[in-house]
């Protein structure tokens, strides 16, 4: 870390010293821009994250984001291909750079599934259950909470394998009770 050089532009960024370029949106939030861009050495596709941070605080926030990717290395918990902080005009933008996930939230799945009138299955469903306690699981081994845990932060492969995102506003779980 450290050496992440993010030169953004329209089209194209540069994190880690690898290039990616732009195709399109994905989601917009608050602070937050996720689109989706393509790795021009790999050709790969990524969700490229990118947050605003307007104060020290949102900075740090995002700092624990990326740190926590790096902590996990679990089926469960989405990893981190990269990132880069790109400072300007005293305030910085956090660059996430994260594996595409075509199929989208378990809320954008849902969502697709009720406007056609269908439902998921009990089995998918216990399926994909197990996949978020089994991530959480893996969070909490390590003495963390997500602390946003909900559908628009669970990402869903196409074997409906979850993956725990959003990871911004964990923290240590366990508080010291003194009697
Ligand atoms: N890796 C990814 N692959 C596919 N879609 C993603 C990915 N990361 C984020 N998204 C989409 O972008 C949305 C917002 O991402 P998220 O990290 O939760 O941002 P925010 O902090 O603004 O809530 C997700 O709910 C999902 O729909
Ligand atoms: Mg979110």
């Amino acid at each position: 870390m450290g050496q992440a050089l993010c030169v953004c532009s329209r089209s194209a960024i540069t994190i880690e010293n690898k290039r990616y370029y732009f195709i399109q949106k994905l989601d917009e939030g608050g602070f937050s821009y996720v689109d989706l861009v393509e790795g021009a050495q790999d050709g790969r596709f990524y969700a490229l994250k990118r947050i605003l941070c307007h104060d020290r605080e949102a900075r740090q926030e995002a700092q624990t984001e990326v740190e926590m990717h790096r902590l996990f290395s679990h089926p469960n918990v989405l990893p981190l291909a990269g990132h880069a902080f790109l400072e300007r005009g005293g305030k910085s933008e956090a660059c996430l750079l994260l594996p595409y996930i075509s199929r989208g939230s378990l809320w954008s799945v849902l969502e697709k599934l009720r406007d056609k009138s269908s439902f998921m299955p009990e089995s998918r469903v216990l399926h994909v259950l197990h996949g978020i306690c089994a991530g959480l699981k893996a969070i909490h081994d390590k003495g963390y909470a997500h602390r946003d845990l909900k559908p628009t932060n669970v990402l869903l492969e196409e074997d409906d394998r979850a993956l725990l995102m959003d990871l911004g506003s964990m923290n240590r779980a366990r508080i010291e009770v003194r009697g």
